[in-house]
C-alpha cells in the first residue's frame, strides 16, 4: 500500500514517481474536486465528488473483459430481470462459454446485472488501487481509519434499476461509464425501521424493506456521470436508475470501528427480536453491547446466517450465445427494465468470520 505521506506528497507535487504511475496508472490525486469542508461532511451527508478512475487503464473495456474471464463463480453474481408487464423475474445465472467481451455485449443488449464481487481478490491490481484510494482518503479525513475494504464492479444494462435497499457497511459508488441517478432517503422510520435493519444484517435480504413512491418527495437525488462518485451516511436507503446506456460502476465497501459495532448490535437485536420475541435496546457500548457481540459472532460461526442466506440464491440460467440471440429491448419495442435488487459487495458481510 502506498503510504499516506507519499500520497499526500504526490497531491502536493501533483505526481507519483514513474514506478507508481506505471503500477497504478495514476499520476495525480484520485479525488479531483476535494475541498477542505468535505472532510467534515464525509459520512454525514450525501456527497458527490469528482474522481479520475474512469480514465484508469484497469477500467478500460479490454481490462474489464479480462477481469470477467478471470472471475470464478464465487466472485460474481449475474442477474437477469423481467419486464414490467410480464411476471416478475429475478433469476441468477452463470456466464457459461461467453468471453468477457461477449458478456459485456450481452449486458449492453439485455436486461442483466453483472456484479463482480471482491475484484481485489480476483486481480491484485484492483486491490492496490483500493489501497491507494484509502491512503488518499484517510489522509484527507482526520480520524478516518478503515478496514475490511473490498471493491466490486457492477456492469448493468441500459435503463436498469436497483431496488430500494440499504447497505450495512460504509459505501462509496464510483461511476466509470454511462450515467445514473441515485435517490437517497433518510435512514429513519418510515424509510428505514429497526426491524428491516436487523433483517438485512441477519439474512442479507437487501430488498426486504418497504418502499412507497411518496418516499421520493423526501429523497436527495444525485446525478452520476463518468468521473463522479457518491458517498452517503451509513444505512441510508437508496435506489438507482440507469440512463439509457450501458453502465459501469465501482462500489467500495469498508468498515470502521463504529460501523462494525452498529452491525453487531443490530444483528444481535435481530436474533433477540426474531427468536426470543424481545424488543431490544440499541446501545453500542457497555455489557449489553459485548453480550450482543458474542451472540452475533456465535450465530455467524455456527453457520446459521450462511444457511439462511444461501436459501435465497438459486442458479437458474447460463449466459451463452443463445442468450445473445434473443431480441433486445431496443429492437423489440419492449418497455423499460424492471427494477432488480442490488447485490452489492455486501454479499460479503464483515463480522461473519
Ligand atoms: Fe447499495
Amino acid at each position: 500500500m502506498a503510504p499516506v505521506g507519499a500520497t499526500l506528497r504526490s497531491i502536493a507535487h501533483s505526481g507519483l514517481d514513474e514506478h507508481d504511475r506505471l503500477e497504478f496508472g495514476m499520476s495525480s490525486p484520485i479525488f479531483t474536486s476535494w475541498q477542505p469542508e468535505h472532510a467534515a461532511l464525509w459520512g454525514n451527508v450525501p456527497l458527490r465528488l469528482k474522481h479520475r478512475l474512469h480514465q484508469h487503464e484497469l477500467f478500460s473495456r479490454p481490462a474489464l473483459a479480462r477481469l470477467i474471464e478471470a472471475a470464478p463463480k464465487s466472485n460474481y453474481m449475474l442477474i437477469e430481470t423481467g419486464r414490467p408487464n410480464e411476471r416478475k423475474l429475478w433469476r441468477e445465472g452463470e456466464i457459461g462459454q461467453l468471453d468477457g467481451a461477449g458478456v459485456i455485449e450481452a449486458i449492453d443488449n439485455g436486461r442483466i446485472w453483472l456484479n463482480l464481487l471482491r475484484v481485489n481478490e480476483i486481480d491484485p491490481r484492483y486491490g492496490k488501487l483500493l489501497d491507494e484510494i484509502f491512503a488518499e482518503l484517510e489522509g484527507r479525513v482526520p480520524g478516518l481509519k478503515t478496514f475490511k475494504r473490498i471493491n466490486g464492479i457492477l456492469i448493468s444494462s441500459p435503463r436498469a434499476q436497483v431496488y430500494y435497499h440499504f447497505d450495512t457497511a460504509g459505501q462509496t459508488l464510483w461511476q466509470i461509464a454511462g450515467s445514473k441517478r441515485v435517490y437517497l432517503y433518510p435512514p429513519a422510520p418510515p424509510f428505514l425501521t429497526p426491524e428491516s435493519l436487523e433483517n438485512v444484517i441477519l439474512y442479507n435480504n437487501e430488498t426486504g424493506i418497504r418502499y412507497e413512491t411518496w418516499y421520493d418527495e423526501y429523497a436527495t437525488a444525485l446525478e452520476l456521470k463518468a468521473g463522479d462518485m457518491a458517498q452517503w451516511p451509513l444505512n441510508m436507503p437508496h435506489r438507482i436508475e440507469n440512463d439509457d446506456e450501458l453502465s459501469v460502476s465501482m462500489t467500495i465497501e469498508y468498515f470502521t470501528t463504529d460501523i462494525r459495532r452498529r452491525m453487531f448490535v443490530n444483528g444481535a437485536n435481530g436474533i433477540l427480536r426474531e427468536k426470543l420475541k424481545l424488543n431490544p435496546a440499541r446501545n453500542v457500548s457497555g455489557p449489553a453491547f459485548w453480550a450482543k457481540t458474542a451472540m452475533y459472532a456465535a450465530a455467524a460461526k455456527g453457520g446459521l446466517l450462511t444457511r439462511e442466506r444461501n436459501k435465497r440464491r438459486p442458479i437458474t440460467f447460463q449466459l451463452d450465445r443463445d442468450f445473445l440471440a434473443r431480441p433486445s429491448p431496443a429492437t423489440s419495442g419492449q418497455p423499460e427494465l424492471e427494477a432488480v435488487p442490488q447485490a452489492g459487495p455486501a454479499a460479503h458481510v464483515a463480522g461473519d468470520d
